[in-house]
């Protein structure tokens, strides 16, 4: 077994719980790994927690932007929405915090990487391929999925051996957050009947009355500026989360299909990504030709689906990315959002390289469409059935 490993640690109580664990169980060293994806949080609390549960070395980096423009940017032009509409929150963050804790390992000469998943979700099968691709020779641990704790247990133990976790605060709610929203599990949710209680709701509680309206630019498929004002894409994605979600809106509630075989009731919160992938698609409506347009929108739930399964780092990710890219090069325009309370819809769009021809489309006097042109082509459109209608129906 691995002697040295690198644990993806969120500073919860199974995580610190695990750094304390795998020293004494399997006497490994711990170094504690925790990235910064969005997730708000005290890190400087995190730092000392960690310490205290029996971390070798706590190492936190700051990706919020790296998140953003590497993988964030791909899934919003990917119109990523796995079974139509969860746009893959967790499963984005996955692959980045692997890709960190393959780097910590390498420079603290780890033999191995830990996660503190349980074998019932989609994040082990994430965290486990994304290792043994980007550090085949690396061994994955799960002490989690392997100890079989409860909740209860958990706590006695970290109780127990002086861990400090703040139990005080325990939500019966299981929930993952990141920049591109949030995800809540557990507790009452568990019945897919039942409506999510007002109070699992933090990033889109309906405060704002009056309606406002937001214009988003876009530049080759990225949002680059709202309402002028230049920003980077980790910022803008929060910038445009906090508006719309004043409004109560950005909320999914589904039951949704795990890679592992459970379907399970998720409830999501994810104002900022909701609107910017509405905008998105609606500018590629103006700005992409119509085969390009549909053979995208063929591809884009194989897209999510893979990512939501965990390979990120796939030689078909990475053939759907390289479409998807040559795509978005002309996904350049503005798109108007309008938000009223409850909901949040696209009011317009516009782009200089536009596909929209005003001659083309009026039906007034300025018409240069040649009508006469439309006669040939419907016959010839037609011919084949025609000839079916006309010898064997
Ligand atoms: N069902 C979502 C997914 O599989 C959310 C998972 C949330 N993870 C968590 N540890 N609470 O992507």
């Amino acid at each position: 077994m691995a002697k040295k490993v690198v644990l993806a640690y969120s500073g919860g109580l199974d995580t610190s719980v695990a750094v304390h664990w795998m020293g004494k169980e399997w006497g490994v060293d711990v170094i504690a790994v925790a990235v910064d994806v969005g997730q708000g949080g005290d890190f400087d609390l995190l730092r000392s927690r960690a310490l205290a549960a029996g971390a070798a070395e706590v190492v936190v980096v700051d990706c919020r932007e790296q998140y953003a423009d590497d993988f964030v940017a791909p899934a919003l032009k990917a119109n990523a929405l796995y079974e139509g509409r969860y746009p893959l929150v967790s499963s984005l963050s996955r692959p980045i915090i692997v890709e960190h804790l393959v780097e910590a390992a390498r420079r603290f000469g780890a033999d191995g990487v830990a996660h503190g998943c349980t074998g019932k979700g989609n994040d082990q099968v994430r965290f486990e391929v994304s290792t043994r691709a980007l550090a085949p020779d690396l061994e994955v641990l799960a002490p989690v999925r392997t100890w079989g704790f409860t909740r209860e247990d958990s706590m006695a133990y970290a109780e127990e051996h002086g861990i400090p976790v703040n139990v005080t605060r325990a939500s019966p709610y299981s929930i993952d957050e990141n920049l591109w929203g949030k995800a809540i599990e557990c507790g009452v949710l568990e019945d897919p009947w039942e409506s999510p209680p007002e109070d699992v709701f933090t990033l889109t509680r309906p405060t704002a009355t009056e309606p406002v309206e937001l214009v988003v630019a876009f530049e080759a498929g990225v949002p680059v500026a709202v309402d002028g004002k230049g920003m980077g894409l980790a910022e803008l994605v929060v910038h445009v989360g906090d508006i719309v979600g004043s409004y109560g809106w950005g909320r999914v509630d589904m039951v949704e299909s795990r890679r592992v075989g459970i379907k399970s009731r998720e409830v999501y919160e994810c104002p900022g990504a909701l609107a910017l992938l509405m905008a998105h698609l609606d500018l590629e409506g103006l700005t992409l030709e119509r085969d390009v347009f549909h053979e995208k929108a063929r591809l884009e739930p194989r897209w999510a689906e893979l990512v939501y399964d965990g390979m990120w780092h796939s030689p078909l990710k990475a053939a759907l990315d390289a479409f998807i890219n040559e795509t978005q090069k002309y996904v350049t325009g503005e798109v108007r959002l309008r938000c009223e309370p409850g909901r949040c819809t696209v009011a317009g769009r516009r782009s200089d390289v536009g596909l929209y021809d005003y001659g083309l489309a009026t039906y007034d006097a300025a018409d240069s469409f040649h009508h006469s042109d439309a006669a040939g082509f419907v016959r010839l459109w037609s011919l084949g059935v025609q000839t079916w209608a006309s010898r064997q129906k």
